[in-house]
């Protein structure tokens, strides 16, 4: 059979980058950001040629074949019961990973890994965790919550300062007519103060008469 150069060009860009195989393939997301402590859960999927069974399947930090020994956080056909690393998937076509509590440490590119009664295939890309720091997000809880308390403290402080200035301007109008009152009472007692004593010579002293009159008055302050 003839080929032309454009059926090839097709078959080329169908073919993709590297070759890709697309009956052997898995997708995942190229990367993933988690905080620290909390848990990931990674989608994945993959497919291999009809026919063949999945035996094996495996993710391993920062290695792109993660075949045979290679260190790997998750092994089907070595299970380890206290993994932070669990498999959601299946031997078919999910290969979900579950990372729970993550700790800084865990920050990798991880690459998928399936071995059938055929041959074995790892995801070429891989997915790249980050693992952010928890503080990171407790430094923007905090600064939230700490403009707020001080939006809180500056109103409150309004606040205290108009109903503090309304009080001083009340108790000086009390003091004010405190003062007042007190001075119309001084001023009712000077007036009494002020009243005219009128003085009889005694009778003993031989005197001038009633048209004589001295007057005296007082001034009590
Ligand atoms: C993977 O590689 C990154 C970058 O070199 C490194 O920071 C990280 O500690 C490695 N993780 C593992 C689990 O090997």
């Amino acid at each position: 059979m003839k080929m032309n150069p454009w059926n090839l060009s097709v078959l080329l860009l169908l073919a993709g980058p590297l070759g890709a195989d697309p009956d052997w393939h898995v997708e995942h997301p190229d990367s993933f950001c988690v905080v620290e402590g909390s848990t990931a859960t990674i989608p994945c999927s993959f497919t291999h040629p009809t026919g063949l069974r999945v035996k094996r399947v495996v993710w391993c930090p920062n290695h792109t074949i993660c075949h045979l020994t290679t260190p790997n956080v998750y092994d089907s056909s070595n299970l380890r019961a206290d993994s932070r690393f669990l498999y959601l998937g299946d031997l078919v076509s999910d290969c979900t990973l579950k990372i729970i509590k993550t700790v800084k440490r865990d920050a990798a590119t991880y690459h998928f890994r399936f071995e059938t009664n055929g041959r074995g295939w790892a995801g070429q890309k891989g997915v790249i965790v980050t693992v952010t720091e928890e503080k990171s997000g407790w430094r923007l809880t905090v600064s939230v919550v700490s403009v707020l308390l001080a939006v809180f403290l500056l109103l409150a402080g309004l606040v205290f300062a108009k109903r503090r200035h309304a009080q001083k301007t009340a108790s000086e109008v009390i003091q004010k007519q405190e003062v007042e009152r007190k001075q119309e009472a001084v001023g009712t007692s000077e007036e009494v103060s002020y009243s005219i004593i009128h003085l009889k010579p005694s009778s003993s002293r031989s005197a001038p008469g009633p048209e004589h009159e001295i007057v005296y008055s007082e001034v009590v302050g």
